[in-house]
C-alpha cells in the first residue's frame, strides 16, 4: 500500500475512534474497520498477515508445548496460529465478531479456540487460568481513561508463575497524545506490579515498515512479566 493510502487509512481510524469515543463507546469502531475492509487485509492498518516478529523471536527461546495460551484482541489470528503451531493450547478472542469470523475462514483446520469476547467483561472462570498470555497492541488501542481497567482485566488472567508478553508502544511522559494508538507510559505499565508481576525482560523493537518510531522515544517493546 502506498504512503498516501496508509495515511488516509490511519486518519479514518482516528476519526472513527473519536466519533465512537464521543458516544462513550471505546470499542465499537473496531467492528466497523473489519466489516468495511470486506476481507481485504490491506484495509486493516495493523494487520500484517504474519506473526509479530517479537513473538516469533521469543518462541525460538522457549518451549510452550501443552501450555494454555491466551491471545488478547487477536485480530486476524497470525499470533494465535504460531502459538498453536508450537503446540500450545490456544484460546484467542476479539471484541469484533468480524475479526473472529475472518480468523475462522483463514484457518479452517485450526486448533485455536477463536471466540468473540470483550476483555472488559470476561467470565470470572478465566481468572488465573492461563500459562501464557500474549497481548499485542490492544492496550495501546484503548484510550487512557480506561487504561487502569484494561490492565487490571489482563493482569488477573494469568496463572501464578505464568508469563505475560506485551507488545506495545511506550511513551516517555504522562502527557496524553492524540490516538489511537495511545502509547503506554512506564507508570501505566507499573500497574502490573500491583498484581505481583515482575518484569523479566524488555526487548526494543523497530518496525521495519515504520522506522521513524524509534525504541528510545515512542518505542515498541516486548516486555515479559512473570
Ligand atoms: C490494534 S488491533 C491489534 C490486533 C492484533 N493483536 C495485532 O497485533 O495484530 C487491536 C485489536 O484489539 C481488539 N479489541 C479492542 N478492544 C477489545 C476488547 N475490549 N476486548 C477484546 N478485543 C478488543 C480489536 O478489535 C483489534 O482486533
Amino acid at each position: 500500500m502506498n504512503e498516501d493510502n496508509l495515511n488516509s487509512l490511519r486518519q479514518k481510524v482516528k476519526d472513527l475512534a473519536l466519533d465512537y469515543q464521543k458516544k462513550d463507546d471505546f470499542t465499537g469502531w473496531f467492528e466497523v474497520i473489519y466489516t468495511e475492509a470486506l476481507e481485504d487485509a490491506e484495509q486493516i492498518p495493523w494487520a500484517k498477515m504474519q506473526p509479530h516478529p517479537c513473538l516469533e523471536n521469543w518462541l525460538k527461546t522457549v518451549d510452550v508445548t501443552n501450555q494454555t495460551a491466551l491471545v488478547i484482541g487477536c485480530g486476524l489470528g497470525d499470533d494465535s496460529e504460531i502459538l498453536a503451531a508450537k503446540n500450545a493450547q490456544v484460546t484467542a478472542f476479539d471484541i469484533a465478531p468480524s475479526s473472529i469470523e475472518w480468523c475462522q475462514k483463514r484457518f479452517k483446520n485450526s486448533s485455536v479456540n477463536y471466540l468473540v469476547a470483550d476483555l472488559l467483561a470476561l467470565d470470572d472462570s478465566w481468572k488465573n487460568s492461563f500459562d501464557l498470555i500474549f497481548e499485542s497492541r490492544t492496550i495501546q488501542a484503548l484510550p487512557i481513561p480506561i487504561r487502569r481497567e484494561v490492565i487490571a482485566a489482563i493482569a488477573t488472567l494469568l496463572k501464578p508463575g505464568g508469563t505475560l508478553l506485551i507488545v506495545t508502544r511506550l511513551r516517555e511522559t504522562e502527557e496524553i497524545s492524540e490516538g489511537p494508538p495511545w502509547a503506554v507510559s512506564e507508570q501505566e505499565l507499573s500497574q502490573f506490579y500491583e498484581y505481583g508481576y515482575q518484569e523479566i525482560s524488555r526487548t526494543p523493537y523497530v518496525d521495519p515498515n515504520n522506522p521513524s518510531i524509534l525504541p528510545e522515544k515512542d518505542g515498541r517493546v516486548r516486555a515479559s512479566f512473570l
